[in-house]
């Protein structure tokens, strides 16, 4: 099992806070059931250091190989960036060795004006694009329409795991959640982890059979397209 949406980095963002709580969610993923995971940071800005992710992601490797996973570099880009990378320049934060970027809107404004576009300069850069999270951004019907034309076009769509089990928590984003994997929309289910808890509450919904059905996205052959 793999990944592709994870703040295991320590000192970046809102997730890991050191190399301590950074293990913690390698142990608490192993035991979930991950092989693998892509290491994937907000990029919200210009100015990104990424100098500092670097030195975070190998402080956290030998670890991650004496647990059993492998990690990778990814970045979780938001489209607000964009003003100041340019889509060239937002290519540096595709996942590593691989044209694939993981694409974030901003969750209080959903899919902006202008998201088509940003698809298709992506696209002709090379990109693949998978969008993060869209069971956050479907407020309306018509962000439902929009999500499945982003399909249409191309991309890929990620749905974070805990949106669809957490009790009492954003009920309408769960509905949103199971509407988009009914309707055979959904490429992958990560856990878009911010801490150890994460990790356990997502591996407690993955081993409890009530929940199979909802785990049948993260499609290999759709990993190799995307991935290589
Ligand atoms: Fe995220």
């Amino acid at each position: 099992m793999i990944d592709i949406h994870s703040h295991i980095l320590c000192g970046i963002d809102d997730g890991s806070r050191d190399i301590e709580e950074s293990v913690k969610m390698l142990k608490a993923a192993k035991e979930a059931g991950f092989e693998k995971i892509i290491a994937t940071p907000h990029v919200m800005r210009a100015g990104y250091d990424l100098d500092k992710t670097k030195k975070s992601f190998e402080m956290l490797l030998p670890y991650a190989k004496e647990i059993g996973i492998d990690i990778y570099q990814g970045y979780e880009y938001n489209c607000y960036a964009l003003s100041d990378d340019g889509f060239e320049g937002a290519m540096k934060f595709c996942t590593h060795q691989t044209k694939t970027i993981l694409l974030e809107f901003k969750s209080t404004v959903g899919f902006p004006t202008n998201w088509e576009s940003i698809v298709m300069n992506f696209q002709r850069e090379g990109a693949k694009v998978i969008i993060a999270h869209p069971e956050r951004y479907i407020k309306t019907k018509l962000d439902f329409e929009k999500t499945k034309r982003s399909v249409e076009m191309g991309c890929k769509l990620q749905i974070d795991g805990l949106n669809l089990f957490r009790k009492g928590f954003m009920n309408k984003t769960k509905r949103n959640a199971k509407k988009l994997i009914k309707s055979g929309l959904v490429s992958w289910i990560a856990t878009d982890a911010h801490c150890e808890k994460d990790y356990i509450e997502f591996g407690k919904a993955f081993k409890d059979k009530r929940n199979s059905r909802w785990f049948k996205p993260n499609k290999i052959e759709d990993y190799s397209a995307f991935y290589g």
